[in-house]
């Protein structure tokens, strides 16, 4: 199963390597190490996302797929899946045919709490994952993985990791997560119950040999990193979360999430979804359910093609605490151009857009379509010149950042204690199927009731109902006050 993996790699990424000269090697792709190939010539490729499908086994988002989720949603696919970025997947359809029908699952992302300079490369898998919530309408889970982050780091003390963790929760919840659908949880804070059943579950499945070939583990990995994987996998079992699936396994097995994640995430998931489909709940029939997954590739670092962004180097990076004119700096200096070197030359022959990070960001960052190519067509035929498509860089990179800075400033630690907080979510679902949730009661009565199969009590209908109407009112409500308001002003 392992891609090519680079044992050596295990004591984190030396990502500042990757973005001089070095020895010749294959693609490195794995949750550890992040590398495009690196030619005879020391020179590092892009990496080659179709041979990680064919690698991994997993299936590319073809429009097929893309029109059908329009179909299912009502909704224009993200500009993230319209280009590409979003691009692979394991059993997206299953997710689909289960929203179509009303049936439940959740969704499953984390973060590695590794420092507190998040970039905007780090905020791609969230808001997708925002985009996911605000669509399927569906609870939400956010592991962080302070463990893993103590574990991989030679350096890093536990208290160094759990003040991250609060920093980059507040760093995550700025990106809009809904708190009445989304939970965020710390390993170490976590760990116990049901969740701490279910990772013991997952290892007991899973061999030192399977660990190995997986995540290429050698005889001197300390056994914390080679146990890490079930704890990462086993938040993919509804039956983690009694608080938000109820406490009867037997329903809340079968539920199943889908993981929007990076491609290098992929090979624990993968290890999940084998044990998934080999393990029963008590002696019944009834199987786990196998995570399904939605994968991004990653954002290039301003080197250019074959690196990604790394945290703890300034200049590979655009970083959310960055100013105007910081990132101003940083893309003029440091964003590798697929231009000319001369005016003249780029005048003929025009500019690079499959390599020039400019290009490559505004694709990430830029929603509309038209403008996007309209500019790859001026900057390809030399109409555009090079600081033309960095300033427009800059500018949609500003907004971006600014607008999250806003955000960021309102999240205070309050905050993040409700996100935090141990307790039942409160979500719909399609608005076009029957309505089949199954939602804890909190303790103030306020959400609906068990029902892990899906399938509401007459009492859970009438609530439903009365809480429509409820709401419905308050809208009104607050509609007339506009008016009035309005008619004062
Ligand atoms: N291991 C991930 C990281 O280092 C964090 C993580 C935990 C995660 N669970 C996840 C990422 C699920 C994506 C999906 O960042």
């Amino acid at each position: 199963m392992a891609t090519n993996v680079n044992a050596e790699a295990l004591k984190e990424a030396p990502i500042p390597e990757a973005i001089e000269k070095q020895a010749a090697h294959k693609q490195t792709v794995d949750p550890y190490n992040v590398q495009g190939e690196v030619g005879e010539d020391g020179v590092v490729k892009a990496i080659d996302y179709n041979k990680l499908v064919e690698e991994f086994g997993t299936k590319k988002i073809d429009q097929a797929l893309l029109d059908r989720l329009e179909r299912v949603t009502g909704k224009k696919p993200h500009r993230f899946l319209r280009r590409s970025i979003v691009f692979s997947h394991r059993d997206l359809e299953l997710i689909l045919d289960r929203y179509e029908k009303g049936e439940p699952f959740f969704l499953y992302t984390g973060r590695g709490p590794s420092s507190d300079s998040v970039h905007v490369g780090h905020t791609i898998p969230f808001e997708f994952t925002k985009w996911l919530q605000d669509t399927f309408d569906v609870p939400l889970v956010i592991m962080m993985t302070d463990d893993e982050k103590y574990l991989f780091s030679d350096k890093r003390t536990i208290e160094e990791v759990e003040g991250y963790c609060n920093n980059n929760a507040k760093d995550i919840i700025s990106v809009g997560f809904d708190p009445n659908k989304t939970f965020i949880f710390s390993d170490f804070q976590f760990m116990g119950g049901a969740f701490y059943k279910n990772v013991v579950r997952l290892s007991k499945h899973i061999t030192l040999n399977q660990a190995r070939a997986i995540f290429g583990f050698n005889d001197s990995t300390n056994i914390g990193r080679i146990h890490f994987g079930s704890i990462q996998g086993a938040s993919s079992w509804a039956s983690s979360f009694p608080h938000i699936f109820g406490e009867d396994e037997s329903k809340s097995v079968a539920i199943p999430c889908l993981i929007p994640c990076a491609i290098d995430q992929d090979p624990y998931f993968r290890m999940t979804r084998d044990v998934s489909a080999r393990l029963k709940y008590k002696n019944t029939n009834i199987s786990y359910a196998k995570p399904a997954l939605i994968h991004s590739r990653f954002l290039d670092a301003l080197q250019g093609p074959g690196t990604k962004m790394s945290a703890s180097i300034d200049e590979s990076a655009i970083f959310m605490r960055d100013t105007p004119n910081q990132i101003k700096n940083k893309i003029n200096k440091y964003a590798f151009s697929g231009g000319k070197v001369s005016v003249e030359e780029h005048r003929e022959k025009g500019g690079d857009t499959s390599v020039d990070v400019a290009y490559q960001y505004l694709r990430f960052f830029l929603e509309d379509d038209e403008e996007l190519e309209k500019i790859r067509v001026a900057y390809e035929s030399g109409d555009m010149l090079t600081g033309e498509l960095k300033a427009i860089c800059i500018k949609e990179l500003q907004t971006y950042v600014a607008a999250f800075q806003e955000r960021r400033a309102k999240v205070d630690d309050e905050a993040v204690k409700l996100f935090m907080a141990t307790r039942p979510l409160k979500w719909n679902g399609n608005p076009r199927a029957p309505i089949v949730v199954p939602q804890v009661q909190s303790a103030d009565g306020e959400a609906a009731a068990e029902g892990g199969d899906g399938k509401l009590t007459k009492n859970q209908l009438k609530k439903l109902e009365k809480q429509k109407q409820i709401e419905a009112k308050k809208a009104q409500k607050a509609k007339e006050k506009e008016e009035k308001d309005k008619a004062a002003a």
